[in-house]
């Protein structure tokens, strides 16, 4: 069976259609003169795009399949994943309750209620705010049992879609990258690394797929010590999935994403102003502008292996840059 018949097996309702495009930046390329290109994960098809509805494809297929009627998730006031989270629910007629936290403590007008936040509005999200995210499992844990005492039927969707059922979206993507990138040879592919169920989908699909690319995950929360371990767990339960023994090594940069989580920096925010006027392209200021910045210093570092093609999964986020104004 080959991997695209293994996913097969798992139900998946379809969210994201054939495939994102898969384009080369030929300004920015010439721009930092090696070779671009980008996999436009940030423009999958629903509620402003982005990767959380790739895993969402196989969680709602299960919710759906357990009978679910609400669908609860956890996240930050802006994250992103939530708010892919409430339009599903919303296009398949369930309730949407969501735990939040404010993980940078900011006052902030935009960042409390523009960007993300609004649009759960939009989409008629129960709100329920909480100090701090300290253990989401167990938090989200107690809101189902709530939740079902009230007569409702909830189905838990983990912190960023990443348990090892919402991975196989990446998987899946790294078919699709494969598929999309015959003539191209990419050398090394660089991944925003926060939840981890992106890189670790995608670093199981592309031992199957791309075994020579190098795949770098750019840590947006965590450092190498802390943001490894839960890589691995989650690239093992993957490959157990699809019955898949033999892993390789995962490859993490964490010089990125200071001062911490949720916080946009100087290198990140010139990303997202480069990547805007060399290409028109929106990156996000605390996903993908870290995960830019990576590149572009892993390029003038010689970080990378060697000066063949990259691909950077633009993994979505854009309608933070509305909350993190005037900051940004
Ligand atoms: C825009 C964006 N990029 C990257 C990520 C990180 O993906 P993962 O949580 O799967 O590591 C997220 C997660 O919320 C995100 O919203």
């Amino acid at each position: 069976m080959d991997l695209q018949q293994q996913l097969a097996q798992f139900p998946r309702l379809d969210l994201v259609g054939p495939a994102t495009p898969l384009e080369r930046l030929s300004r920015l390329s010439e721009y930092l003169g090696r070779d671009i290109y980008v996999k436009r994960d940030d423009v999958t098809p629903m509620a402003l795009g982005g990767n959380k509805l790739r895993k969402l494809e196989f969680l709602a297929a299960e919710a759906l399949h357990q009978g679910a009627d609400t669908l609860v998730t956890a996240g930050a006031i802006q994250s992103n994943h939530v708010r892919q989270t409430a339009a599903v629910a919303a296009k398949l007629g369930l309730q949407c309750v969501a735990l939040l936290e404010n993980p940078i403590d900011t006052k902030a007008e935009n960042y409390l209620t523009n960007g993300n936040r609004l649009l759960l509005d939009l989409f008629n999200v129960e709100v329920v705010m909480c100090d701090a995210l300290h253990d989401p499992q167990a938090q989200l844990a107690e809101l189902a049992t709530r939740l079902e005492a009230q007569g409702f039927r909830p189905y838990i969707v983990p912190v960023g879609g990443s348990n090892a059922l919402g991975s196989l979206g990446y998987v899946q993507c790294a078919i699709e990258i494969a598929a999309q990138s015959h003539d191209i040879n990419f050398s090394s592919i660089v991944v925003a690394s926060g939840s981890a169920g992106t890189h670790a989908g995608l670093a199981v699909g592309l031992q199957q797929q791309l075994p020579e690319v190098e795949l770098i995950g750019v840590t947006v929360s965590r450092r190498v010590i802390d943001q490894l371990p839960k890589v691995e767990q989650l690239q093992k339960s993957v490959a157990g999935l699809l019955g898949i023994e033999t892993l390789t090594p995962i490859t993490l940069w964490d010089d990125y994403f200071a001062p911490h989580y949720g916080v946009p920096n100087d290198e990140g925010m010139a990303a997202v102003k480069l990547l805007a006027q060399q290409e028109g392209m929106l990156l996000d200021p605390v996903y993908t502008a870290k995960a830019m910045a990576g590149l572009i210093d892993g390029i003038s570092q010689k970080r990378f292996r060697d000066k063949g093609p990259i691909l950077f999964i633009h993994t979505g986020g854009a309608p933070a840059l509305f909350a993190y104004h005037p900051q940004v």
